[in-house]
């Protein structure tokens, strides 16, 4: 039974023994999607791991749409030497619309059959799943995912790649607002990433001692923000910072500056999307050695003939979840974080 047709819950996830005789010789390796801190660790403990497992790697450049144009490059243990450290991806990513169409997907399927590929390795988001899983089902091709995103939406894992990392850019990026918010008594409203998931929002708004926080996954009525508000300037606050996820359903913190105009009109108010500089930087500690456990973890998983699974970490523990299950089911955000959020501000 190949383990996307088990129908299991996330945390008691089991695998029966999935016996191939087959030795698998080659795996292909690739990274897609939007790029995080940690790729190149993933990555690196995949090729060092094959090579322990005398598997050979070929990596595709350019995520999906390297697969389809066939731009690869075989690869050594020396050629991930010096690149734990580096953020961004060596494999460099790009979105493939073609790889979103069944004949993209023949044409990625024909790809790896020449290079006599026994099982693909995909280290991206949410999308990169939705495209391996359909590749895995229609030509039954073995896919690990490993979850490499600073999203931090994927069920299964308790972080993803790139998250920790882009928590810390964050919050330091938001520290250096607040000097200046102080400096000028200000009230400023700073966007962080997510797409439509509120972790970054949430954990960075804590540690950064936001007055607000606005996430997708709570409802945000602009008449509580606008109450919150003026608790907050009543306390004479030298400032104010309201951290708005960019899947909030008020659109945003340009969105929510123009409609808080007309009522805060007498504070200077500034906004701060802090955008792309929280997918960039060197990984963390934490996210270094998340992305080796998960690399390592899903040559593991080749080896013991696991297919359409992605690797993640829950409570300490590796654990297997169909890849399916990782990108279709709403990871929810901790109720405990959230209540938090009412108490300290
Ligand atoms: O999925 C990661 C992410 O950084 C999201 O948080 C963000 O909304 C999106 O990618 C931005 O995509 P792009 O890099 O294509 O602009």
């Amino acid at each position: 039974m190949r383990d996307e047709e088990c129908v299991v819950s996330l945390s008691s996830y089991y695998f029966p023994e999935f016996n191939s005789n087959r030795k698998l010789k080659k795996i292909g390796v690739l990274t897609s999607g939007g790029d995080s801190p940690g790729m190149n660790a993933a990555f690196r403990a995949v090729v060092r791991t094959a090579n322990e497992f005398d598997y050979s790697i070929v990596a595709f450049m350019q995520g999906y749409q390297g697969l389809l144009d066939n731009n690869f490059k075989d690869i050594k243990s020396e050629d991930v030497s010096g690149i734990i450290q580096r953020g961004g991806t060596v494999l460099k990513t790009a979105r493939c619309e073609e790889f979103r169409k069944p004949e993209g997907r023949v044409k990625a399927a024909e790809v790896l059959k020449q290079h006599n590929i026994d099982a693909l390795i995909v280290i991206g988001g949410d999308g990169t799943f939705m495209g391996a899983s359909l590749l895995g089902k229609e030509h039954d091709i073995s896919v690990i995912g490993i979850p490499g995103t600073i999203d931090n939406d994927l069920a299964g894992t308790d972080e993803t790649i790139g998250y920790d990392t882009a928590l810390n850019t964050a919050m330091d990026a938001i520290d250096k607002i607040r000097d200046t918010a102080d400096a000028h008594e200000r009230l400023f409203l700073v966007e962080v990433m997510g797409r439509d998931a509120g972790f970054i929002a949430l954990e960075t708004g804590i540690a950064s001692g936001a007055e607000l926080i606005l996430l997708p996954e709570s409802l945000t009525h602009l008449k509580e923000v606008k109450a919150s508000l003026k608790e907050v300037f009543k306390e004479q606050r030298r400032s104010s910072l309201v951290v708005v996820a960019e899947g909030d359903e008020t659109g945003g913190a340009l969105k929510l500056s123009e409609k808080l105009r007309e009522d805060f009109g007498k504070y200077e108010m500034r906004v701060c999307i802090l955008g792309h500089i929280q997918r960039g930087g060197t990984p963390t500690a934490r996210d270094r050695v998340l992305a080796t456990r998960l690399g390592a973890a899903a040559v593991k998983a080749i080896n013991e003939g696991h297919s359409q699974v992605m690797v993640g970490v829950v409570n300490g523990s590796m654990k297997l979840t169909p890849l399916r299950m990782a990108f279709g089911t709403k990871k929810d955000i901790n109720p405990e974080l959230i209540e938090l959020t009412k108490q300290v501000k």
